[in-house]
């Protein structure tokens, strides 16, 4: 397979590397970069665990090739956390027993942050919304929205 030249920004960090022409973002990401924070679920677009932000969108890596990539900028949850300190949505996650297996968390929280840096005082129904591309198997979804709203709220408290 064909080698392609590609460089991003992983979190901050330039990455630059030569990837399979074709293989998606999620592989490359997983395989080679080491960053496994984005989950490989159906790898068909339909559950939403692979969910990056690439330049301010919500992205599927498993729909994604690597080398369409360049220049960008790429955001995973492994990025999140900062100093060892959880970001506030992390934080509210583990606070309203968002997660039981985990699966689907990585894609969830990416997806929540994409809402809410877009609309910090979201209402139950635009976190739906906004998460509606997610799946999750577990936590019958209640959870994961109280998590959302409760780190909107905590992140409106700290910028009072
Ligand atoms: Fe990408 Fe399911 S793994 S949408
Ligand atoms: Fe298991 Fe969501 S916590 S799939």
């Amino acid at each position: 397979m064909a080698k392609v030249p590609v460089q991003f920004t992983l979190n901050g960090e330039e990455k630059a590397d030569f990837v399979d022409g074709g293989a998606t973002l999620l592989k490359v990401l997983r395989e080679k970069v080491g960053d496994t924070s984005a989950k490989a679920g159906c790898q068909q677009g339909t559950c939403g665990s692979c969910s990056v932000i690439i330049d301010g969108e919500l992205r599927l890596s498993c729909l994604t090739l690597a080398e369409t990539c360049g220049g960008a900028e790429i955001h995973t949850t492994g990025g999140l956390a900062t100093d060892g300190v959880l970001h506030p949505l992390q934080r509210a996650f583990m606070d309203e027993f968002a997660a039981q297996c985990g699966f689907c968390t990585p894609g969830m929280i990416m997806a929540a942050k994409v809402l809410l840096d877009r609309n910090p005082n979201p209402s139950h129904e635009d976190v739906v919304e906004a998460l509606s591309g997610n799946v999750c198997r577990c936590t019958g979804y209640e959870p994961i929205i109280r998590a959302v709203l409760t780190a909107a709220r905590s992140n409106s408290q700290n910028a009072a």
